[in-house]
């Protein structure tokens, strides 16, 4: 288990898309769990994405602040979303800005476990469906400030002065 290096924009990891997962008796498959949860755990986020640590692989995790373990989710699809919100997102690849964005308010997502068994989310709303959201863009090559509707919905933020709510904006709360 390790912490590893972040990688921030404009890496063209963060660009690229993750390639699906096949085989789930690769050892190094739970070795790059193990390191994202580290990792995620040590620069404080609810969320990781592999390329944020530059693997190829699609395999995020996320935590919530009400978890009491991380989920580590291979192969992570969104299969449908409902409904529009706005909400305020922040990003550990993207330091020290937030922006107001569209998100989705009901997410269903499929995914694997690292023993390769399904994991089904169906109409998750609030943090955990922006988790889902974030967390696969991330693994598509997506970042959060693609969705900016308006370039005064970005915005700087200093530590400790992050927008209260119930998003990713929270200092805890990026992925
Ligand atoms: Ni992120």
């Amino acid at each position: 288990m390790a912490v590893r290096r972040m990688r921030y924009i404009p890496d063209p990891v963060l660009r690229e898309r993750t390639r699906k997962v096949r085989d789930f008796g690769d050892s190094s498959l739970r070795k790059l769990a193990d390191d994202l949860i580290d990792s995620m755990r040590h620069y404080n986020g609810v969320g990781l994405a592999a390329n944020q640590i530059g693997s190829p692989r699609r395999v995020c995790v996320i935590q919530l602040p009400e978890d009491e373990a991380p989920t580590t989710l291979v192969n992570l699809e969104i299969t449908r979303k409902e409904g529009e919100r706005e909400v305020v997102e922040g990003c550990l690849s993207l330091p020290g800005w937030q922006a107001r964005i569209p998100r989705a308010e009901k997410v269903w997502a499929r995914a694997a476990g690292l023993d390769g068994k399904p994991i089904r989310y169906k109409g998750a709303t609030d943090l955990l469906a922006q988790a889902l959201e974030h967390e696969c863009d991330h693994l598509d090559g997506k970042l959060y400030v693609d969705y900016l509707r308006s370039q005064d919905d970005l915005y700087e933020v200093t530590p400790g002065d992050e927008e209260e709510g119930e998003g990713e904006g929270d200092a805890s709360a990026e992925g």
